[in-house]
């Protein structure tokens, strides 16, 4: 008894003694598995106030707010005078009410001392104009000067609150977005030109500059492209730009990471589809990646917001947060109407169940002047709270109750759609038809895959592809050698890829192959695309799946091989497509390659979707759920945890695969649930 005795003091004073040896570890495992947060300008609000809006926070269950992103003129006044005293309280009052803190640097608003002293650090628009104060976004992203100021004022800021136990994290500036078209920036990009290309033969002949006498002498003649222009020249300046954001963001991180706790993470807060600059590269030093979800105008698009969520989880191949998204209402969209009772729950779950650990409001209240007045908030400029404050309180509730649960999980797919910047650019640029919306296009491929498979991932084609079974690219226009050897060593393993149209194009420089579609990827296919057409009328489909008509886009399909096997074929129409094939496929090493032609109906997309799960071996635990309920899954430590969504504003009936326990109500084993309209559930085993 008394060695057991012992034994237990001597383990208590292990434990004791750890925790007081490593405060900060322990702060950080008290961390929710699921964090529910806010946007919270304490600095436009009296100090008396900020009790009160932290309890009211609490209230709710709001684990995190991101602060200071704007608020430069508050933290340095004047030049190098800084004052972070209101800031280090506001982040100490948040931690009495167990709340924890994202610090936003503030660079996306310089104050009017800086760009008035300094109007090099303003950014020029493409009409030669200089940006003026007043708005945001309104630096120069190449200028040294301003780097140099964001250097300063994120290491300060780093000074102080690095090691602060309530800090958590960082986020770098703000939704970039905007470009610098002023003579450094200029000669910055010819810089980065002659570094890429060494010599201006290779650059010439690579953009084929003998076309309109383009040909440049000097690395002085080259242009910043305005508007339409050398297709060669206008990819390399995204290029160019997705750098200098990268390079601009890197400047911030390396001045944060000189002071802070290696647990204090790092992200930047995207703009889901936005395609200013490639998300892969400008996410690469990022601890993690985040985004601000809004709808604007009408109801929630769950099939639309989920791609975006897979998108943004694949900038890190990880999880990721929802930085901000709309508390009801923006204040910027052509309606800016209320999300529906329950539709703010519906839309966090959905967050959570395609991988954020986090969901934050925009914005806690609303500031009295500012251009923003109109936007929604939880509470109103009285500072009570608004209708919506008892809804995300709910929200709060359930992920303080499932937050463990889902602690240590994300998505696993087994199919990925790859997503390329550069490949998006080159069709935008020339889509040949104004109806060639991608975003639409890629999800027609989207949506009735997830439906079949509860996860997706969206990756760029350079990302490892061994863990798929099945990888679908709608709008592969250029395929780099390298990316097709990437692409047949997945196929030749085993694997099943399925090129939509318009794949295989164009070269890294986006220039025509010398060769027809899909270029390197043709002899795997065993065809090639003799001749794409822009459709003014649809065009009738028929084959395996299913009759109907082909719109916008139309590809017709030369087969090259005895084996090449035919699944779709066009009906009557310009003559030219007349019977030809319009999707076929053939096996390759120990997988297949197939190709899609045209721009399918939903009805032969559906069809397509199921075909393509079933021959790749695709395996889902949920079978028949209604239509409008999304099934997620997220794994990890041992188990699966199930978010079943209803985006229907009726009551649906789910068949569970297996006996399952739902979370948020705690009940016992079930084989079946019923949802109402715009309900959610957690399952487990
Ligand atoms: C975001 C931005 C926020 C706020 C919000 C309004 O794009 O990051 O600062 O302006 O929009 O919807």
């Amino acid at each position: 008894m008394m060695r057991i005795l012992r034994l237990l003091v001597l383990l208590l004073l292990i434990a004791s003694s750890f925790a007081v040896a490593t405060p900060q570890s322990s702060n950080t495992t008290q961390q929710p598995g699921l964090f529910l947060g806010t946007a919270w300008y304490p600095e436009q609000w009296p100090e008396s106030r900020w009790d009160t809006d932290l309890q009211l926070m609490q209230q709710a269950g709001i684990r995190f707010v991101r602060v200071a992103e704007f608020a430069w003129s508050t933290m340095e006044p004047q030049e190098g005078q800084y004052n972070f005293d209101w800031l280090e309280k506001a982040i100490a009052l948040a931690q009495k009410h167990g709340i924890y803190v994202v610090l936003g640097t503030p660079t996306a608003a310089p104050p009017a001392w800086l760009t008035f002293k300094y109007p090099d650090t303003l950014r020029t628009e493409e009409n030669g104009q200089r940006a003026k104060h007043g708005n945001r976004q309104h630096f120069d992203f190449t200028s040294e000067r301003y780097r140099q100021f964001c250097h300063q004022i994120a290491g300060e800021m780093a000074k102080r609150f690095g090691h602060n136990p309530n800090v958590i994290g960082w986020q770098i500036d703000n939704e970039y977005a905007t470009y610098s078209y002023d003579p450094e920036t200029q000669r910055q990009f010819q810089e980065w030109l002659k570094k890429k290309y060494g010599t201006l033969d290779s650059l010439n002949q690579h953009w084929t500059t003998a076309y309109w006498s383009q040909t440049y002498d000097k690395w002085e003649e080259i242009p910043i492209p305005v508007g339409y222009n050398n297709p060669g020249l206008m990819l390399e300046w995204k290029r160019f730009v997705s750098d200098t954001y990268r390079s601009y963001q890197k400047n911030q991180i390396d001045a944060i990471r000189q002071y802070a706790d290696p647990r204090q993470w790092i992200t930047h807060n995207f703009m889901g589809w936005f395609d200013g600059f490639d998300h892969y590269v400008v996410s690469a030093d990022l601890d993690m990646a985040s985004w601000d979800n809004y709808v604007g105008t009408g109801q929630l698009d769950p099939a639309g917001n989920g791609m975006i969520h897979d998108l943004t989880r694949g900038f890190k191949r990880k999880n990721y947060w929802v930085m901000e998204t709309q508390p009801g209402n923006v204040n910027w969209s052509g309606i800016n109407n209320v999300l529906d009772k329950g539709e703010v729950r519906e839309m966090a779950w959905e967050d959570i169940g395609h991988g954020a650990d986090a969901v934050g409001y925009w914005q806690w209240r609303s500031a009295l002047g500012g251009q923003e007045q109109y936007h929604g908030t939880l509470v109103g400029p009285d500072g009570k709270p608004m209708p919506l404050y008892p809804e995300v309180a709910e929200v709060g509730k359930e992920f303080a109750k499932v937050g463990d649960l889902l602690r240590g999980t994300s998505p696993v797919a087994q199919v990925a759609i790859l997503h390329s910047y550069d490949s998006r650019w080159a069709i935008d640029w020339q889509k040949h038809t104004k109806e060639y919306d991608q975003f639409a296009n890629f999800k027609s491929y989207y949506k009735p895959l997830h439906e079949l498979a509860d996860t997706i991932d969206v990756v760029n084609p350079k990302a490892p592809l061994d863990e798929y079974k099945l990888i679908v690219a709608p709008n592969l226009n250029l395929l780099p050698e390298e990316e097709a050897k990437h692409l047949l060593a997945f196929v030749q393993a085993g694997g099943h890829l399925v090129l939509g149209p318009r794949s295989g194009m164009k070269d890294q420089f986006n220039a025509l192959l010398p060769e027809r579609q899909p270029g390197p990827l043709a002899s795997a296919l065993g065809a090639h695309v003799a001749q794409y057409y822009a459709l003014d009328q649809p065009v009738p489909l028929t084959g395996d799946f299913g009759s109907g008509e082909a719109k916008i886009w139309a590809e017709l399909l030369q087969p090259d091989a005895a084996d090449t096997k035919v699944l779709e074929k066009y009906g009557k129409s310009n003559g030219w497509l007349d019977d030809q094939a319009a999707i076929v496929t053939h096996n390759y090493g120990k997988g297949t390659i197939t190709y899609v032609g045209a721009w399918l109906p939903d009805d032969a997309m559906t069809a397509l979707a199921k075909w393509m799960i079933e021959t790749s071996g695709v395996k889902s635990e949920f079978t028949n759920v209604p239509a409008g309920v999304e099934v997620c899954r997220r794994t990890g430590q041992g188990k699966d945890v199930f978010i079943v969504i209803n985006h229907t504003k009726q009551p649906q009936q789910i068949a569970l695969p297996y006996a399952m326990r739902e979370q948020l109500r705690s009940t016992p084993p079930l084989t079946e649930i019923e949802l109402a309209g715009r309900d959610v559930a957690v399952l487990t085993k």
